[in-house]
């Protein structure tokens, strides 16, 4: 078992059924997916939601009753990985583009766990390129106020063509080098018109990390956002 699949193992463990589960995106979170399909073979009852229409193909074949947003009462765990997390436990997210759906997950859910492995773990946002989702529409004068925030935007391509997000927007990679000040930017770069989210999450909605190893141990480290205690029991 490697890193990613270890912590998303343990995270899957948090599961019972009857909850409402976040499905994350990207190579860590797939491993949940994988991991919870496997426990719905077995009997497990949950309904889930997923942050991309890749997690949403990946759950349905995985056997996992999925629910729309517009359907969604309440979230009981949202279980997502991370680009990088900080010191403060901050997180910069969003480098498979899934951002918006990513963060609509982790602030509406009661618990929301990270999972990782070791080397995501960083001091200081920024060396990994920052995604900020942004209208194609007047994408030019977004993309200059990005810059003016101390950034070198490059516009996400993919197969040479401009990457679209699932909810039809562009993506700007901005790279900071060092994010200094997690909440401040991410208030300058939501004052953009134009902007539609950025892949700062800040510490409040992270309640617990979970960092996996190559040898297949993991380390549990509670975050600043939630209650664990309060939401195991
Ligand atoms: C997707 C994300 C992912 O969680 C992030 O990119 C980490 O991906 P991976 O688990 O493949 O390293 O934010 O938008």
């Amino acid at each position: 078992m490697n890193a990613k699949q270890a912590a998303a193992e343990k995270a899957v463990s948090y599961i019972h059924d009857g909850m409402t589960i976040g499905l994350g995106s990207g190579t860590t979170a797939s491993f949940a997916i994988d991991a919870i399909g496997r426990r719905v073979r077995e009997g497990l009852s949950i309904n889930g939601v997923a942050s991309s229409l890749r997690s949403e193909a990946l759950a349905s074949k995985a056997g996992i009753r999925l629910v729309p947003f517009s359907e969604v009462k309440s979230i009981d765990l949202y279980i997502d990985g991370a680009d990088e997390v900080d010191k403060d436990f901050n997180l910069l997210k969003g480098g498979g583009g899934a951002l918006l759906r990513e963060k609509i997950l982790a602030y509406n859910s009661k618990m929301f766990i990270v999972i990782i492995d070791s080397a995501k773990l960083v001091d200081t946002l920024g060396k990994f390129k920052l995604a900020v989702e942004v209208t194609p529409f007047a994408m030019e004068l977004t993309i200059q106020n990005l810059e003016n925030l101390g950034c070198l935007p490059n516009i996400r391509i993919e197969n040479g063509k401009h990457y679209i997000t699932d909810n039809g927007n562009l993506v700007i990679d901005c790279a900071f080098n060092m994010i200094k000040d997690v909440q401040k930017l991410s208030a300058s770069i939501h004052a953009i018109p134009g902007v539609v989210e950025n892949g700062l999450f800040a510490n409040s909605m992270v309640g617990k990390i979970i960092v996996g190893y190559e040898d297949g141990q993991v380390r549990e480290i509670e975050g600043r956002g939630n209650n664990f205690s309060s939401f195991r029991d």
